[in-house]
């Protein structure tokens, strides 16, 4: 191998040096104590805000299907689909770690199935590690010699909806406590490197976290995993729905676009919009040209106020 890329993808030497999050630095991160923030992404702008906000870890969540896509729950999105809005994502981001979630069908068949979709994550979207619901055991390990870090994800998992009958906190028996607990040592002894805990008892989270060396990040999982995550069109409000108790609305998107749509609706209804600082205008030169043809450009005075414009094809400028 040789290395052909520097590791902030800027060689210059003013550039301003970016550690890249990988899993092992997860990891480090639960050894030092240090809380890890992650988010979903779906889309180069939003990912590319979310990396510069200096968020770890960035899920292309399959909760796109819902949040994006506009479907039902997250059963119907597909690899393909997937692939695109990772590779988009992958596109935006520097530093954090970015992981794609495997979504349903696409690793429920043979290992070998799931492995060959877990490669096509890495190897055509610049997936650095994969996220897979539900207590895969022998997959995670087939995974793991393959070279593909993945994260498990345990408790409620959106993939099983049908099975769990609605969208239900989970692991509230004793029995079913214990079950989660040797889940998650089983996914960590076969190569996880970090584990998603969704919408479990706070006590279940706490017990497991201590517990395991590789990190946990928890949604809906109270406050003692090594890391948080949250959807992030729940985050800032564009679901059309009202949010879980586990969410918090750190900003009202929605309301920010809406106001900012219909203010531009009704400049555009009242000609206010554009203004005339807003459009491009004629040399001089080919204005008084222009002025001396039959077709008449005679009231090309009342629509300019502006002269001796420079450098005519900037579209920035003029
Ligand atoms: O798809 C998703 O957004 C997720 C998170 C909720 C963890 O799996």
């Amino acid at each position: 191998m040789s290395l052909t890329h520097f590791p902030s993808g800027d060689p210059s030497p003013n550039a301003t040096a970016i550690t890249k999050v990988t899993v092992p630095a997860l990891a480090e991160m639960k050894r030092q104590g240090k809380p890890i923030s992650a988010l979903t992404a779906y889309d180069y702008a939003t990912a590319r805000l979310v990396d510069e906000a200096g968020i770890d870890l960035l899920l292309v969540g399959d909760s796109l299907a819902m949040v994006v896509l506009g479907h039902e729950n997250t059963l119907a999105v597909t690899v393909d689909e997937m692939l695109h809005h990772t590779r988009a994502v992958r596109r935006a981001v520097r530093r954090a770690l970015v992981v794609a979630d495997m979504p349903f069908g696409s690793y429920h068949g043979s290992l070998a199935e799931g492995v060959t979709n877990a490669v096509r994550f890495v190897k055509e979207a610049g997936a650095e590690a994969v996220k897979i619901e539900g207590p895969r055991v022998e997959l995670v390990r087939a995974l793991t010699e393959a070279q593909i870090p993945v994260i498990g994800h345990l408790g409620l998992t959106p993939q099983s909806v049908h099975r769990m009958g609605g969208y239900r906190v989970q692991a509230r028996t004793a029995d079913a406590v214990r079950e989660l607990k040797a889940d998650a040592r089983a996914l960590a002894d076969a190569g996880a490197g970090a584990l998603v805990l969704e919408g479990v008892p706070r006590e279940v989270a706490a017990a497991i976290t201590a517990e395991l060396a590789i990190p946990t990040i928890g949604i809906g999982a109270g406050p003692d995993c090594d890391g948080q995550i949250l959807v992030f069109h729940d985050m800032v409000n564009i679901t059309f729905a009202p949010a879980a108790k586990f969410v918090r609305r750190y900003a009202d998107a929605a309301a920010l676009i809406r106001g900012a749509v219909e203010h531009y609706r009704e400049d555009v209804e009242h000609h206010l919009f554009p203004a005339d600082e807003e459009s491009y205008h004629l040399p001089a030169a080919a204005r008084r040209s222009l002025r001396n043809e039959p077709e008449g450009f005679d009231d090309m005075d009342a629509v300019v106020n502006r002269d001796g414009l420079p450098d005519w094809g900037e579209l920035g400028q003029n």
